[in-house]
């Protein structure tokens, strides 16, 4: 039996709806398709972004959106994307596919969108191949209400105000695609850009460093060390892949064991969190700087007969259980983590939706964004669990994953994950701090069987329903998770 104790009478803060972010990157066909088809385009569209994304993304409610890269980013000069569009320079895009990049969806197109999806702009600076002086001009540019050169040219271009923005990351992956730098040559460098990123008007940059991967320590270490004061978060990158990265594993071709491999693997997030944010706490222990986990999620080989430097997956059961188990991960962390940006929005690894031409299909990880929405800025509620184990051959995990908070409305929010392929789970809550529970509702995402997904041809085979496993009694409430499931619920009390 596994048992859940809530306290709901003890607060732990409030879990930012950018937990919930997302990433894209000029990769594959992420922008291009799948969200920038130009106004010309037979795909229905608003002003050139396609409009069954971006219905889509709106109903998740996306809260913030990283662009335009990625290692993509170090290499793009923002110069090249603005203007009359036939007029723009093409560039190669060496790190995705090789191929020519038209640069048609720019800085105006990037902020139109996040203007469309009310969400905030999230911009990735170049360092590895870009200047100091771009960058300065990249922020004058975007954010700067007056005269002067770069906010005359945003006007001829179209946009008389400038337009806000928050988060910028002062280059991505430095210790690899984005120059492969020392962590001690990095901090200086970091230094002497993020210096540039200047605040006009009442615009705050709040200044993202390029942070380590996965379990590189000591680039935290000397990060926070000799530039911990200059910054506003930092960021982690960490991505599950079920075998290595010379063979990374199939999408959809697996077994258990890959399966509960996977998941182990994505479990490890809670152990580089907890990690990183100890080295963090020696330098920042008010814990003012974010942990901004800007790139996670699945990393398979691509699909047969796809490009593979288009990063192109499908998206199964698996990912909505890697997907259910990070986010309950980042909100028990919501002390730190400021941020998390999944990657990416569309058709790229572990992607909300898919397109083929004018289709679209929703994929399991996005009805589990959908699902968990209702964190999106709730206070966290303190969560205990009593565990069974989930065994295979010599290893186990815990077999649950659970988080919880309280919203506006005073509507806790529990959200639950069952790792186990073949094992349902009774548990049994016990909930302190509350009077009587006035109404029940859940949702349940689970299917036939692990491999199980969505296509074109078959769009709804994986998709939540309502969850009748709830049951109160004089014991308080009880429920049966089925296997390999993701479940919410929300009480009214
Ligand atoms: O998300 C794909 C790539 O993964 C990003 O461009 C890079 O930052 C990371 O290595």
């Amino acid at each position: 039996m596994n048992q859940i104790i809530l306290n709901a009478d003890v607060e732990r803060g409030q879990i930012s709806k950018h937990i919930y972010g997302h990433f894209a990157e000029h990769l594959g066909r992420c922008i291009y398709e799948g969200i920038w088809v130009g106004e010309d385009s037979p795909i229905p569209n608003v002003n050139g972004i396609r409009k069954d994304v971006l219905e889509a993304l709106r109903q998740i409610r996306v809260p913030v959106l990283r662009w335009p890269g990625g290692c993509f980013a170090d290499e793009y000069h923002w110069k090249d994307g603005i203007g009359p569009r036939e007029q723009r320079k093409k560039m190669i895009n060496t790190h995705w596919g090789g191929v020519t990049e038209n640069n048609h969806f720019g800085t105006h197109e990037f902020f139109m969108l996040c203007e469309l999806l009310e969400c905030e702009p999230y911009i990735n600076g170049n360092v590895g191949s870009g200047t100091v002086q771009e960058m300065q001009e990249w922020v004058e540019y975007m954010t700067f209400d007056g005269e002067s050169p770069m906010a005359n040219w945003r006007k001829d271009n179209g946009r008389e105000k400038p337009w806000k923005m928050k988060y910028f990351g002062v280059g991505n992956e430095s210790w690899g695609c984005g120059g492969n730098m020392r962590p001690e040559y990095y901090a200086d460098e970091y230094r002497r850009y993020q210096t540039y990123v200047r605040n006009y008007g009442d615009n705050k940059v709040y200044k993202i460093a390029c942070g380590p991967s996965e379990w590189d320590y000591n680039w935290m270490e000397v990060l926070m060390c000799q530039a911990g004061r200059y910054m506003d978060g930092i960021s982690l990158h960490y991505y599950t892949l079920p075998n290595n990265w010379q063979d990374k594993g199939s999408a959809l071709e697996f077994d258990e064991q890959e399966w509960f491999v996977t998941l182990k693997k994505t479990l490890k997030m809670d152990e580089l969190i907890t990690k990183h944010s100890a080295i963090m706490d020696q330098y920042d222990p008010d814990k003012r700087v974010g942990l901004i986990v800007d790139e996670w999620g699945t990393w398979y080989n691509v699909e047969p007969g796809t490009n593979p430097g288009f990063l192109y997956q499908q998206n199964t059961l698996r990912d909505a259980l890697v997907a259910g188990i990070n986010l309950n991960i980042f909100n028990n962390h919501n002390e730190r983590v400021h941020m998390a940006n999944i990657a990416q929005t569309v058709n790229v690894l572990q992607a909300m939706v898919l397109t083929e031409g004018e289709k679209m299909v929703l994929t399991p990880t996005y009805h589990v964004f959908d699902m968990y929405k209702v964190h999106q800025d709730a206070t966290r509620l303190d969560a205990h669990l009593v565990n069974d184990t989930y065994s295979m051959g010599d290893e186990s995990i815990p077999q649950l994953n659970v988080s919880a908070s309280r919203d506006a409305d005073g509507r806790i929010h529990i959200t639950l994950c069952n790792l186990d392929h073949e094992r349902a789970a009774t548990v049994q809550f016990d909930i302190r701090g509350i009077g009587a529970i006035k109404g029940t509702a859940a949702k349940v995402l689970t299917a036939g069987t692990i491999q199980a997904h969505n296509t074109f041809d078959q769009p709804d085979a994986v998709k939540p329903v309502s969850f009748d496993g709830l049951k109160t009694n004089h014991n308080g409430l009880t429920c049966e998770l089925p296997s390999k499931s993701v479940v919410s619920i929300t009480l009214e009390v």
